[in-house]
């Protein structure tokens, strides 16, 4: 039986190391690379003791200097006297998609590196790769370099806990879904931090810092968690980002980031021997890992607020760009920022990624369902939207569970709509699923048509399902209920005094049925129609 870590060692290698050669003819998506994976399980035969990725990070390092960091965390591992595994022993098809995606890019509004996930999901695969190494290598922490080689680190007294720094942190608006905000906030003065947590560093902590150095403390770099489109849905090759300005934290670097930290932290902890990564994959963007339907790609953002709390975070940001800044002294963004000031960076990235990710629903855009055209001329909303239209689509009657089903639902509707009814387009704003996804009909900008004499004032937002007699599952609930809202408001796309009704208040209908209007009426922003 293959051993995990030989066969990433083996991947990573393709990865740092890509031959130029023939395009991969595979399309790039999730399951071309957990077939990478299972072909290298099969083939090479290596124990885990010998190589890991990271010899091949720490050796391809001096050709980029971005890598110092992963270079310092991921340690070389000492046993190097097993065979080392080739390569070349994959097929030429898989070398090929595996060079394809060894580097995140982000140029000329295109995004490379990423693949499609079964959940609907658009995944980078490095940051997912560097995440899983670090739990091979056990999620732990490390110490930070003690010479101190950049100026300010040495100013006298520093502080190891940023809440003591920084304690607007305490006040962040998002506590609701964060259990232990400050809990771990001690106010007593020491020294710099001194250690690095390994796997968040990597994954996510180091990126996340560096994006928000250039931004101002108002503002998020642009594009952050910024969306894009496949070229065909059955060839999947290019991948066009929505907003052509977006910076490298896209929603698919996001993605693989947090999906690498969640797979990292389950690898460190899991007893040995590890199940093979392309087990470890499957079930991770399918029906769960270990039969646990929440532990899957569809969750990422709930067990990623569950696997550390705000202030942790903004630690952990904060002390990942201080590792930077000593192992780069001459790094221009680094250079002569003061730990106080990197403090400042981290904790507003880290509000920032929590706010407009970690707290939002993932909305998966029209593109990726197959929306047809909008026909005619949209109408812009006037923004803030003071009211919440909840429906259910009746028709579809059962919930829909996975993307498929889910996009299937869309497209019908959009025909019905369009076709039948000779709409524009889908008449809803947006349509929740019970899969954990939302997905976008009109969006926040356009006029809808879901409440007949009342679309320009408010969003209509549907759940998949008939309704009249039991209730939508929880995860739709409370995106309807909380996580939409909380983040419309926040987008400033929502009034914060906004209001929901069911469609049934406005229009001569049952909708949204009598068990989910019943339980409407107990939620904080209901309210009763006005005349
Ligand atoms: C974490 O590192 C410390 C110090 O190197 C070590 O004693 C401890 O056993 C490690 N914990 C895990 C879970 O690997
Ligand atoms: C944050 O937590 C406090 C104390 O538990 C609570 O009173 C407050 O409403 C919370 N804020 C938000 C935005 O949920
Ligand atoms: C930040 O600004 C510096 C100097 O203006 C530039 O070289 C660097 O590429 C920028 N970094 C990012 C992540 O935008
Ligand atoms: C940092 O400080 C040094 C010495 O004070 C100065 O020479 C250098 O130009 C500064 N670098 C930046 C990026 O401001
Ligand atoms: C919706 O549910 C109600 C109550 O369970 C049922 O009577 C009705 O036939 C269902 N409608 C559809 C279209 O499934």
């Amino acid at each position: 039986m293959m051993k995990a870590g030989g066969v990433l060692w083996v991947l990573l290698r393709l990865l740092l190391w890509p031959e130029p050669g023939t395009a991969s003819s595979l399309p790039l998506v999730m399951d071309s690379i957990i077939q990478a994976l299972a072909e290298l399980e099969q083939k090479v035969l290596v124990t885990e003791a010998s190589g890991t990725a990271s010899s091949w990070i720490l050796s391809a390092s001096n050709s980029s200097p971005h890598n110092s960091l992963h270079q310092h965390l991921l340690r070389k591992t000492p046993s190097h006297n097993t065979m080392e595994p080739d390569p070349h022993s994959l097929s030429p098809e898989l070398q090929a998609l595996i060079s394809e995606v060894a580097q995140h890019v982000v140029q000329d509004g295109q995004e490379y590196g990423v693949v499609l996930a079964p959940d609907g999901s658009t995944v980078a695969v490095k940051p997912l790769l560097i995440g899983l190494e670090a739990g091979l290598q056990e999620h732990n922490v490390t110490n930070l370099p003690s010479e101190c080689l950049a100026m300010p680190c040495d100013a006298g007294d520093t502080l190891t806990n940023i809440g003591a720094i920084w304690p607007g942190l305490m006040d962040a608006s998002t506590n609701a879904s964060f259990t232990d905000v400050g809990a771990t906030l001690p106010n007593d003065k020491a020294k710099t931090p001194t250690t690095v947590d390994r796997l968040l560093a990597a994954t996510l902590a180091r990126d996340l810092g560096l994006m928000f150095l250039n931004s101002s403390q108002t503002q998020s770099p642009p594009g952050l968690g910024t969306e894009g489109c496949w070229n065909q849905l059955s060839t999947r090759r290019v991948f066009t980002l929505l907003d052509p300005k977006a910076s490298r934290l896209t929603m698919a670097f996001l993605n693989g980031a947090l999906d690498g930290a969640l797979l990292g932290d389950h690898l460190s902890r899991v007893s040995k021997p590890r199940p093979p990564l392309s087990h470890l994959l499957k079930e991770y963007y399918g029906a769960g890992v270990a039969g646990d339907p929440r532990f899957r790609s569809n969750f990422r953002r709930q067990n990623g607020a569950a696997l550390t709390s705000v202030p942790t975070l903004a630690q952990k940001v904060w002390e990942a760009l201080v590792l930077l800044q000593r192992l780069e002294p001459g790094h221009p963004q680094l250079q002569n920022m003061s730990q106080e000031e990197l403090a400042r960076v981290a904790t507003f990235a880290t509000k920032e990624f929590t706010e407009t990710f970690l707290g939002c629903p993932a909305i998966l855009p029209r593109c990726r369902w197959g929306a047809a055209p909008y026909r005619g001329n949209p109408r812009p909303l006037r923004l803030p939207l003071g009211f919440l239209y909840v429906h259910h689509t009746y028709v579809p009657a059962p919930p829909c569970t996975t993307f498929q089903s889910c996009a299937a639902n869309m497209r019908s509707m959009q025909r019905f709509h369009q076709n039948e009814r000779h709409w524009d387009d889908i008449g809803y704003s947006f349509v929740v699923g019970s899969d954990g996804y939302v997905y976008e009909g009109r969006g926040w900008r356009w006029v809808g048509a879901h409440t007949r004499g009342h679309n320009s004032r408010g969003f209509g937002v549907a759940i998949v399902g008939n309704y009249t007699g039991s209730l939508p599952s929880d995860t739709a609930l409370n995106t309807v209920r909380d996580v939409l809202p909380s983040c419309a408001i926040r987008s400033g796309h929502l009034q914060p005094d906004y209001k929901v009704l069911g469609h049934r208040q406005l229009v001569h209908s049952d909708c949204p049925g009598d068990a989910l209007f019943n339980l409407l009426r107990t939620w904080p922003h209901f309210a009763e129609a006005e005349n």
